[in-house]
């Protein structure tokens, strides 16, 4: 059998950074967070993985397995409020990031990966001493690589960018705003536009047709509809003042720049977020039909998924819509760390194994 790398995911969500590692066929072997309906999630769509709900504050490396890779996304909000105050507490701030190098320094794997906001670029230290991490050692941790990614130039329907510190060997990139040749060689794909996803999947505000299937937009998988989950039913619908606050907002906004109402749907989508404002610039806007009258919607949980390259039978585990899209923004566009993971295992001299593109379900 072909050799698998091991993976760890800290801060690990629904789990759409992991995904990119299980499609390369990585062995996901721990995954940890705190929030339930992310270990939940992500326990059922991986159920060979060792999945540990805790404070990442509280958790001891000495209970921590080792593997390969690390990866994870520490949030880091505390830090942007206070980065936008001008008066705020760095150092709280960064308390997640700097627990997260202090799992680094300990585990030792051969490659890592700390995700984050690309603002962070600018303000997020190269080096730290080594107590600063909670090691009461002398000497200091440097970050060896610090990328700013769009998701986009990997083939996710999404403009999301993304700041990847770390040790890790540079993905190869596969799309770009026009096709032209590419640096390697042969020739960039388009940007995939939010349309092929939107178009993808029936009318949200209609009934799953008994013998109606479905394509995933970005993998080879069809699901009926009877079995498509998150899709159906009015949760993206937008009432009518909803719609004129947002457009206010997007055309009309006393200082910021106009934007597009409703959104390019021949473009990537803009970043999928964790909380749907329905009246904020942020949020994506499709202009639809419902019976005959024209209205205006988000994304529905399935399309959002989607657009975040997560495949289409990825089943979120949350009691309300809200947590839902708070799963679902969360994530990092699994077609990103896709194309991270090839390279890793390029660099280890490994044969990429042939993944089932489905998420291997727990049976419930
Ligand atoms: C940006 S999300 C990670 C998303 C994930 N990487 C993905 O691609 O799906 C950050 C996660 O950190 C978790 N988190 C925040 N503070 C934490 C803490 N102190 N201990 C453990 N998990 C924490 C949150 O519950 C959230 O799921």
């Amino acid at each position: 059998m072909a050799k698998r790398l091991t993976l760890i995911d800290f801060f690990c969500g629904a789990g759409g950074f992991s995904e990119g590692f299980r499609q390369a066929g990585f062995d996901i072997v721990y995954a940890t967070d705190f929030w339930k309906p992310a270990i939940d999630t992500f326990q059922l769509n991986n159920p060979g993985t060792e999945v540990v709900r805790a404070d990442v504050l509280q958790l001891d490396a000495a209970d921590v397995p080792h593997a390969d890779v690390i990866i994870g996304g520490p949030p880091c909000t505390e830090f942007s409020g206070s980065k936008r105050g001008g008066h705020g507490d760095f150092k709280k701030g960064l308390i997640l990031v700097t627990r997260y190098l202090h799992f680094i320094y300990k585990l030792k794997p051969r490659w890592w990966i700390m995700e984050n906001v690309p603002r962070l670029l600018q303000s997020l230290p190269h080096k730290f001493t080594l107590k600063e991490l909670g090691i009461d050692e002398p000497g200091y941790f440097e970050i060896p690589k610090l990328k700013v990614f769009t998701a986009a130039d990997f083939g996710a329907p999404q403009k999301r960018t993304r700041l990847f510190s770390g040790r890790y060997p540079d993905p190869i990139q596969t799309h770009a705003e026009t096709p032209q040749a590419s640096l390697f060689g042969g020739r960039y794909k388009k940007w995939v536009a939010m349309r092929h996803v939107i178009e993808s999947y029936p009318d949200p505000f209609g009934k799953p047709s008994p013998n109606g299937m479905v394509k995933d937009p970005n993998y080879d998988i069809d699901v009926s509809e009877l079995e498509l989950t998150d899709h159906f039913g009015d949760h993206s619908l937008m009432s009518m003042e909803e719609a004129e606050r947002n457009k206010r907002q997007k055309v009309a906004h006393p200082y910021y720049g106009k934007m597009k109402f409703p959104d390019d749907l021949d473009r990537p989508a803009r970043t999928v977020m964790a909380t749907q404002f329905n009246a904020s610039r942020e949020t994506m806007v499709i202009e639809a039909k419902r019976g005959r009258k024209t209205v205006y919607r988000k994304p529905t949980i399935r399309e959002a998924a989607s657009l975040q390259c997560y495949p289409i039978n990825y089943k979120f585990v949350g009691n309300n819509p809200t947590t839902k899209y708070k799963l679902v923004g969360n994530s990092v566009p699994a077609k990103l760390p896709y194309a991270v993971a090839k390279a890793i295992l390029e660099e280890a001299g490994i044969k990429p194994p042939r993944v089932a593109l489905n998420p291997p379900i727990q049976s419930e």
